[in-house]
């Protein structure tokens, strides 16, 4: 098949991850005979360098009639200062306001080559395979911003459509999953979360095979780390589910593990890790690639419906994850392109 694919390398670490995602994807096309075209463009922080914008017009230009975006992550020290005027990571809410990417899938599982690196307890860890669906589009991100001297405000708004489409979209997950959905909110406090809740249970009636379960997001960020294995499909709001996902990153073992796809209406997705820039490890040739890799094989399973590649990569990565070689937040010794080879080696060897 014929993909064109818009690559987004980013700041810090993202082109480093990216790249190695990239040399993963080029080698599915030789392997599966597929002819994919790599497009690449300026966000963040890069971009404000160039051009003085986060998410210039050619960039968003390119990512609309593109059949999928891959992104490495934006954001550093350089573009920090509390009174800049543009922030790279104002490109990369533009640009899932501007995909219409409303649902953010980040699965979490917990390889048993590496529970003795996650902080709990080995008997803790048995049948982790979570779901989290984030609501991306809506909420505290997007609602009006007001800054003055002595006062600042963000407002958390969203709207009953807004919390349907995520809604449904978790709902058919958990259909095809375990059946078994938690939606996470604030509702004895938030009004947002009460609107929430209301809208979840509603849809839910749609859905009767799926066990519907509310959790308030304080209590759930304690019961993520004490019983982990329960959930099965998370939905919750963009900042809860920003929070909640790195904290379940912790238990997989590192950041730079997890992949996420971000999903619409429209077929294009965007991909990328969970995590971000890592500025204490850019330039290094240090950076775990797996989550932007993984966030590879989840682009050929849903933006391109290549469900036979995306296993290919998920086995390649198990594969290394297993006999390594891992880099250093995994306690090993090698680089990013050392793991990266160690995959494409795998994936060579295996189709
Ligand atoms: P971070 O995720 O960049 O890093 C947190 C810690 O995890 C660091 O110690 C880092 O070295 C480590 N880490 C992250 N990814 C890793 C990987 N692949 N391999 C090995 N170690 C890894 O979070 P932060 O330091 O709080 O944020 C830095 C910048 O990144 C900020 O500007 C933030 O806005 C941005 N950010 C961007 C995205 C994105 O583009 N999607 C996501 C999160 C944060
Ligand atoms: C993420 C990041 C982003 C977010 C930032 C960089 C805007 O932390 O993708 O998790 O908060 O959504
Ligand atoms: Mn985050």
């Amino acid at each position: 098949m014929r993909a064109s694919i818009v690559t987004l390398p980013g700041d810090g670490i993202g082109p480093e991850v990216n790249a190695a995602a990239v040399a993963v994807l080029q080698a599915i096309a030789t392997h599966f005979s597929h002819d994919f075209v790599f497009d690449e463009h300026r966000i963040g922080g890069r971009a404000i360098d160039n051009s003085g914008e986060s998410l210039p017009a050619a960039t968003l230009q390119a990512c609309l009639s593109a059949d999928a975006v891959l992104l490495g992550a934006v954001g550093g020290p350089k573009w920090s200062d509390p009174n800049a005027p543009v922030r790279p990571e104002q490109g990369l809410l533009a640009l899932r306001a501007a995909l219409g990417v409303y649902a953010n899938l980040r699965p979490l599982s917990v390889h048993p080559a590496l529970v003795n690196l996650s902080p709990l307890k080995n008997d803790r860890l048995k049948d982790i395979d979570v779901l989290f669906v984030r609501e991306l589009t809506g909420g505290a991100y997007f609602g009006e911003k007001t800054r003055r001297a002595d006062a600042a405000s963000d407002v958390c708004r969203y709207t009953v459509t807004e919390i349907e489409r995520v809604a449904r979209r978790a709902f058919e997950l958990a259909r095809i999953r375990g059946r078994h959905l938690t939606s996470v909110d604030k509702a004895n406090v938030l009004e947002t979360s009460r609107l929430w809740r209301q809208t979840i249970t509603r849809i839910g009636a749609d859905y009767p095979e799926v066990r519907l379960e509310h959790q308030l997001v304080d209590s759930m960020a304690m019961l993520l780390l004490t019983r982990p294995g329960h959930y099965d499909t998370v939905v919750t709001e963009n900042l809860f589910g920003d929070i909640l996902t790195d904290e379940a990153a912790a238990l997989a073992g590192s950041l730079g593990l997890l992949p996420s796809a971000s999903l619409g209406e429209a077929h294009c997705g965007l991909y990328e890790p969970i995590h971000g820039s890592a500025p204490d490890i850019a330039g290094k040739n240090l950076a775990n690639p797996i989550g932007a890799i993984l966030s590879a094989a989840l682009l050929l399973r849903h933006s391109l419906h290549l469900e036979n590649e995306a296993r290919a990569v998920e086995k390649a990565v198990d594969q290394v994850l297993i006999h390594g070689p891992h880099s250093s937040d995994l306690g090993g010794h090698a680089s990013t392109a050392m793991v990266r080879d160690a995959i494409l080696s795998q994936l060579a060897a295996a189709t």
